[in-house]
């Protein structure tokens, strides 16, 4: 059986190069399944900003993993999934994948991760209201992880004035409707007016425009005017001037959600300014967000009743920016990164590849 995958070539730090990192390899395998594993065909993949610190753990000539959506082919007597069932798992870049879909320890530099067993994603669940790729955005990780942190950690509620930086991606714009239907005052950053228009036509207030680089004094002006009572809540995706700059706005009781560090991670900017002074009068309580400590069956029911419920109704759209074929994943991934105006290609929302 002829299947396909793309491998990580070079380590590369900072704003990749996806024409150098990634290569096609074609393979002719046997398929000769254990009883407990599955072969598995690719419907969709996810690209996501943290595939950065993914490709730089995956091991040269390794498949690069990410998010995806599959088909169970074939099937061992023992395995967890059936022929015909649909499965959220860690997959990779790849057509086909063989795997007993049980979860995976992932030992990166820092800490290790586990990726949870394969998922089976029920049929009633996805229909025109909720299509199956949702699985990949609202009903799946980024909005795991927009609905638990305001869930579970951040309390929103009407008098709050609540900041996302990165707002235009498949998180940020749902955890600023999410905050909006609380009855909060939302202010989300985004480099380009067009997203701009998009996220008040999302409903929210007030949108900064801001991109990697830009000084804190720049910010600090733009921030002035569009939270001139101050932060009660910061969601934070991006980090640098943006998050230096909101630290010194924080109000009394105030809560921080540190979701990624863009400017750390790609732009590669590990000094600035002491913010744990701006913590002490607001006495603000800043937490860490990693969504896989709320993937849990009760939580997937939940987030499909409570998020997946208000998308039905229309209160809160999940935009998607689709890319087809499986030669256009690293392009798609690329375009996190670069493709920032609408002219050349830019996106907004959730970004995925059908297959
Ligand atoms: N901690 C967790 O458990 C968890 C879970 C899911 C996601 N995440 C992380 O959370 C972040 C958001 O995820 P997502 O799925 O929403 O990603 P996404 O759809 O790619 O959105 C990323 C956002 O970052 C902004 N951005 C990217 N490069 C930028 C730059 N150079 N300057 C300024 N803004 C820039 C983009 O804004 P514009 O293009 O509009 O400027 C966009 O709004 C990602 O970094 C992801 O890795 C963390």
């Amino acid at each position: 059986m002829r299947t396909q995958k793309w491998v990580v070539r070079e380590h590369m730090e900072g704003v990749p190069d996806v024409e150098r990192v990634y290569e096609k390899v074609v393979e002719d395998i046997e398929v000769n399944l254990a009883p407990d594993e599955m072969l598995l065909k690719t419907a969709y993949v996810s690209v996501d900003p943290y595939l950065h610190g993914i490709a730089l753990d995956t091991p040269l000539g390794d498949h690069m993993g990410a998010d995806s959506i599959m088909e169970v082919i074939a099937a061992g007597p023992l395995a967890a999934h059936r022929v015909g069932d649909l499965v959220q798992g860690f997959g990779g870049w790849r057509t086909h994948v063989i795997s007993t879909g049980a979860e995976t320890l992932w030992q990166t530099g820092t800490f290790p991760m586990v990726f949870p067993s394969y998922r089976r994603l029920d049929p009633r669940w996805y229909d025109e209201g909720l299509p199956l790729p949702t699985a990949l955005s609202a009903m799946g990780g980024p909005g795991m992880t927009a609905w638990g942190t305001l869930t579970k950690f951040m309390a929103v509620g009407p008098g709050d004035t609540v900041v996302i930086s990165g707002a235009s991606g498949a998180v940020g714009s749902l955890v600023g409707q999410l905050a909006k239907l609380s009855g909060a005052r939302v202010v989300g950053s985004t480099s380009a007016a067009w997203k701009a228009d998009r996220l008040i036509e999302l409903g929210f207030d007030a949108v900064v425009e801001y991109r990697h680089g830009d000084g804190a004094d720049k910010v600090r002006a733009a921030l002035r005017r569009a939270v001139p009572d101050g932060v009660d809540k910061y969601f934070d995706n991006l980090g640098g001037a943006f998050t230096d700059v909101v630290f010194s706005l924080l109000n009394v009781g105030s809560q921080v959600a540190v979701c990624w560090q863009w400017a750390t991670q790609v732009g590669r900017e590990t000094v600035g300014p002491r913010l744990l002074p701006y913590i002490m009068f607001p006495r603000a309580t800043i937490r860490g967000v990693f969504s896989l400590e709320w993937f849990t069956e009760r939580n997937w029911q939940d987030l499909h009743r409570d998020l997946g419920g208000s998308i039905r109704r229309g209160e809160i759209v999940c935009d998607h920016t689709l890319h087809h074929g499986f030669e256009n994943i690293p392009a798609a991934y690329g375009s996190l990164y670069r493709d920032r105006d609408r002219d050349r290609g830019g996106r907004l929302g959730k970004v995925l590849v059908e297959l």
